[in-house]
């Protein structure tokens, strides 16, 4: 069960679930934001739109959705802190 980091809170996650669902695992459901400000989360969850990217162990833009949740990840996402 991977431990790794969502805006800086340790989350603990079951195995085999992407870094998408671990981000919504930790309770967060805006994981970037569009040019006018507006919120976004995952959409099509198969690589297709690109709305569940975040920045993954300090590399921005990243889709979520497509990568296994490993232990001492560090995600960061545009959700308020
Ligand atoms: S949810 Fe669409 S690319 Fe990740």
């Amino acid at each position: 069960m991977p431990d790794l980091r969502v805006n800086g809170r340790l989350v603990n996650v079951p195995d085999g679930v992407s870094v998408a669902a671990a981000v919504l695992i930790a309770g967060v459901t805006t994981f970037r934001r569009s040019v006018t400000g507006q919120p976004r989360g995952p959409l099509c969850g198969m690589g297709i739109c690109f709305e569940c990217r975040a920045t993954i162990d300090g590399v921005p833009h990243q889709r979520t959705c497509q990568l296994p949740a490993q232990s001492g990840m560090e995600i960061q996402t545009d959700a308020p802190r």
